[in-house]
């Protein structure tokens, strides 16, 4: 082992917890002294990487899956109306979330549009969305023809300031979409309690937050409804799919219902003719749901064991200068870590940017993702804003001022330049792996030298 390595190990050994708060005030810190200054050429400039193992792929099936595939195919029972998988899976799910119904659907857009429009968001409607999330969130309310208005992000909990929701609702705002992005609960207490003072419904984007934790309860069971993602990427993956997740009987039906072409569901719905509300085709099939019921079994153990990386991370990463893990929202008991998100603050590395430091830790062995930019100013905004029915449903003021609050997202803003985050599959390794990651980023803060 080189010895640059080995002094690597030994700062991991040797920072701890306590010594955190003091290494990220103010003053840069004379962090070599740790373990004396270590020196060692960075692999981005020909250097041994840190890590030269790759990382376990995603996803994970179990050989004796196969049997029951092949079962399920020969059938001819693809359709949930020819079969019982997707009930199986819906009763599965509520069960393992802690939800009175879910309905499955066949992703976690579907999901979402099913919700909102169940839950009455209209053409010509306000819905407070999230900025710091996958564009499907941003897309679900467009496709409402409702306007996604955007609350700024805390930057340290990287989810809805709670703060800045108020100032945002209108008279035509229905709902608030909350999203716990990559697992990391929003600050739903408050978040709940606007809802119930402007009488809103509050739809839980947890499509990246499947047995996410928030005051005991599980993210998607806290608000009207909740909407989960089986997208191959996912924690509980089967290529696409995606939930809904409900306690009100009537409001579960009329999801079920429009997800299914309008036809009637359930006892609240009974004795109602045939196409008695709108509906659209937004059915799991019989494949993802069998997928999906194996899926399920390894979710919380993988889940126990992200977390157990996450916080090991937690305790060694804050000590290195300009990295700062995520924080979590008041209230909120457990991320999911769809992804490990810290933020990099480049003043502490000379000033190399976000993307020079992540090529470093690319070479060494350890990829990240630089996760959402301003894709408010990507042009779909503009897209929508612009047609002949946005123009009709809005008058040219709101429109205006809408353009102007999408420049006044200071805090998301920054955070699209600094955040650095670490897949979600990386978090299944050991914690020898994790010591990988850390002493990874401590080479190239020692060495930053050598990127200027
Ligand atoms: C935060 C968020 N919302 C919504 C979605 C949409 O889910 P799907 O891809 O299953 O349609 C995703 C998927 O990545 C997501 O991450």
């Amino acid at each position: 082992m080189k010895s640059g390595n080995l002094s690597r190990r030994k700062f991991i050994a040797s920072t701890s917890a306590g010594a955190a708060g003091a290494m990220l005030s103010n003053a840069i810190p004379a962090f070599g002294s740790l373990n004396g200054g270590a020196a060692s050429e960075l692999a981005i400039n020909g250097g041994t990487p840190v890590r030269t193992d790759g990382w376990m792929d995603w996803p994970i099936w179990d050989p004796s899956d196969e049997e029951s595939m092949l079962t399920l195919l020969r059938s001819g029972n693809w359709y949930r109306g020819d079969g019982h998988k997707c009930e199986e899976f819906e009763s599965k799910y509520a069960q393992l979330i802690g939800a009175r119904h879910v309905v499955a659907t066949a992703s976690g857009t579907t999901a979402l549009i099913a919700a909102l429009h169940t839950l009455g968001v209209d053409a010509g409607d306000e819905v407070i969305v999230s900025p710091y999330t996958f564009i499907a969130t941003y897309n679900v309310v467009f496709n409402q023809k409702a306007l996604p208005v955007f609350a700024d992000t805390n930057q340290e909990t990287f989810t809805i300031d709670p703060g800045k929701i108020e100032e945002r609702i209108t008279d035509r705002t229905r709902a608030i979409l909350p999203v716990h992005i990559f697992g990391l609960p929003a600050d739903m207490n408050r978040i709940l309690a606007i809802a119930k003072k402007h009488n809103l419904s509050v739809v839980e984007d947890a499509c990246q937050a499947w047995l996410a934790e928030y005051d005991g309860k599980m993210c998607g069971t806290l608000g009207d409804l909740g909407c989960f993602s089986f997208q191959n990427s996912k924690h509980i993956p089967s290529g696409e799919g995606g939930a809904i997740a409900g306690d009100n009987d009537e409001v579960m039906d009329r999801c079920f219902a429009y997800h299914n072409c309008g036809r009637p569901h359930g006892a609240t719905m009974a004795g109602l003719r045939n196409y008695h509300i709108r509906g659209s085709n937004k059915r799991m099939t019989e494949i993802q749901a069998e997928i999906l019921l194996s899926q399920m079994g390894r979710a919380r153990a993988d889940a126990d064991k992200r977390l157990e990386n996450a916080l090991y991370l937690d305790s060694k990463l804050k000590d290195i200068p300009g990295i700062i893990p995520y924080k979590l929202a008041d209230g909120a008991t457990r991320s999911a870590y769809h992804f490990y998100p810290f933020r990099y603050k480049s003043e502490y590395f000379d000033g190399i940017p976000r993307e020079q430091f992540m090529a470093a830790l690319d070479a060494e062995g350890i990829p990240s993702y630089s996760g959402y930019g301003k894709q408010y100013f990507d042009g779909l905004i503009e897209d929508a804003i612009g047609s002949r029915g946005y123009k009709r449903l809005f008058s040219a003021g709101r429109l205006n001022r809408y353009r102007e609050e999408i420049r006044n997202l200071p805090e998301n803003d920054q955070l699209t330049r600094e955040g650095v985050m670490l897949f979600q599959n990386m978090l299944l390794a050991e914690q020898k792996d994790m010591d990988d990651i850390i002493n990874a980023i401590h080479k190239i803060y020692e060495n930053r030298s050598q990127l200027t």
